[in-house]
């Protein structure tokens, strides 16, 4: 074993006076794609079967499918209209908010949208610019919800001294990711390890992104050992749920 602790720190010296994987440089992001690629199909591999709520695998993308599976949840885990609390990190113009909102109609309920409501933050892979999905924050006539505009970076934090007792609380939670961005996404995740529960829900809209959710989801479960149940997913495995055990 010693030899070989010698060899690769005599390796990394030469490499530090010779740099020549320089040379492998503009191929990073690619390769890491490809990794993480590979990775997320492991993944879905190793886990598909475990999901109890699955659509199969289809070439054409239908975005409403989504709703099955927020309809799955609501009917198997939320029976009754119980009292939840929701929290969605990305709202833009609130289109899932709003379904989680008219779907649960419990008065205790709370629900909290987390939003810039200036587009993303950076640019999201190749086709979405810093400033896209733009829109004005919801009006919403009902005093159960709350926004919180700014971003999470700057909000969560705050959010969470606020209210911890109600994010303490007994009362199941839907915690729903939809920033799109790795950065967004690992940041709330970190943030709300300490007050996942078992039986909350972590709801993920773009789960199936190799760099961005999918990169979150993977390292968050490593880096926390936190084991989460999968529950559900539709539309090839862009949404995805699962339950903290
Ligand atoms: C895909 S949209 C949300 C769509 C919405 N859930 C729906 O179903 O209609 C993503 C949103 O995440 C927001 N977002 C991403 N990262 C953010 C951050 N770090 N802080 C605040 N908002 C962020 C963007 O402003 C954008 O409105």
């Amino acid at each position: 074993m010693k030899p070989l602790i010698k060899l690769t720190g005599f390796v990394k010296s030469c490499l530090l006076l010779l740099p020549i994987t320089f040379l492998f440089y503009p191929f990073t992001k690619l390769m890491l794609f490809l990794s993480y690629l590979n990775k997320l199909l492991v993944w879905i591999y190793g886990n598909k079967k475990k999901f109890e709520y699955r659509e199969p695998v289809a070439f054409n993308r239908n975005y409403n499918n989504r709703y099955n599976l927020y309809k799955y949840i609501s009917d198997n885990y939320l029976k009754d209209n119980s009292e939840i609390v929701y929290l969605e990190f990305g709202v833009a113009g609130g289109t899932s908010f709003k379904w989680w909102l008219n779907e649960n109609k419990n008065d205790s309920s709370r629900f909290y949208g987390f939003d810039t409501f200036e587009g993303l933050p950076e640019n999201w892979g190749m086709f979405f610019r810093k400033g896209d999905m733009q829109h004005q924050e919801s009006q919403v006539q009902d005093n159960r919800v709350k926004f919180v505009k700014g971003l999470f970076q700057d909000t969560l934090v705050p959010f969470i001294q606020e209210n911890r007792g109600d994010l303490k609380s007994a009362v199941r939670k839907i915690v729903h990711m939809d920033a799109d961005l790795y950065s967004s996404t690992i940041f709330v995740l970190t943030q709300l390890y300490p007050y996942l529960q078992p039986g909350d829900i972590i709801l993920f809209d773009e789960f199936n992104v190799p760099l961005h959710e999918f990169k979150a989801f993977n390292e968050f479960i490593k880096a926390f050992y936190i084991e989460l149940k999968p529950l559900g997913a539709v539309n090839n495995y862009l949404q995805v749920a699962f339950v903290v055990k």
